[in-house]
């Protein structure tokens, strides 16, 4: 069957501030989506597996120190490294569901001071997301929900600030949540719009590349 052949997966990504829920939901969609006979997998980034991973890794840790523009292209090099699984594994219809990408890389850099247009220019021609599900909420609230972890950036002044650059950066194939809902609600909303976004591209909506 042509037409099965050619379906492709989706490219669905969660963003969203630290404590934001992402991971715990990026993990459930993608079990649930599987449980209903979709072929997805769950990946994340940054991918602390690989070489570069772990050089970020212990950045984040404060094991190691980076200058910040050092930092910014290896946390982009991570996700290029990535790059031609990602359109392969989509190619052959299987939908990804990642947990942070380009945006928080943006994002997290353009808040400590860094230009904007720099920090986007390092992404361009990554693969685009079909749809961004942004978990939305108030930095303080984020703050409470059982402290951060403290890795580097897990503070409250620090996420005001990429709070309010995930805003500058949301475009067309963004969905706002609020994560402020529980735990099942969000998962609801995640699930029929990352449904609704992966019956578009088997029915033939083209991959694109960033930045749209
Ligand atoms: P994690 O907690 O989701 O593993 O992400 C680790 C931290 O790295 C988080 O504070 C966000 C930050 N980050 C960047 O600064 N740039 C990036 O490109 C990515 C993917 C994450
Ligand atoms: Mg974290």
């Amino acid at each position: 069957n042509v037409s099965c052949d050619s379906k492709r997966g989706a490219l669905i990504v969660l963003e969203g501030l630290d404590r934001s829920g992402k991971s715990s939901q990026c993990l459930k969609l993608a079990s649930s989506l599987a449980s209903q006979g979709f072929s997805v997998e769950a990946w994340r980034f940054p991918d602390r597996t690989t070489a570069m991973g772990k050089m970020i890794s212990a950045y984040l840790s404060s094991k190691e120190d980076m200058d910040d523009r050092t930092i910014h292209l290896l946390f982009s090099a991570n996700r290029w490294e990535k790059r031609s699984l990602m359109e392969a594994k989509m190619k052959a219809g299987t939908s990804l569901i990642v947990d942070r990408y380009s945006y928080s890389g943006v994002a997290f850099s353009a808040a400590k001071g860094l230009d904007l247009s720099w920090c986007k220019a390092p992404e361009v021609g990554l693969p685009a997301p079909d749809l961004v599900l942004y978990l939305d909420i108030a930095p303080e609230k984020a703050a409470e929900r059982g402290g951060y972890g403290g890795e580097r950036y897990e503070q409250l002044d620090f996420q005001r600030k990429v709070a309010e650059l995930y805003t500058a950066l949301s475009d067309s194939a963004w969905q706002i949540v609020d994560a402020s809902l529980s735990i099942d609600s969000v998962h609801k909303i995640l699930k029929e719009l990352s449904i609704q976004c992966i019956s578009d591209c088997h029915r033939g909506k083209e991959l694109s590349f960033l930045w749209p």
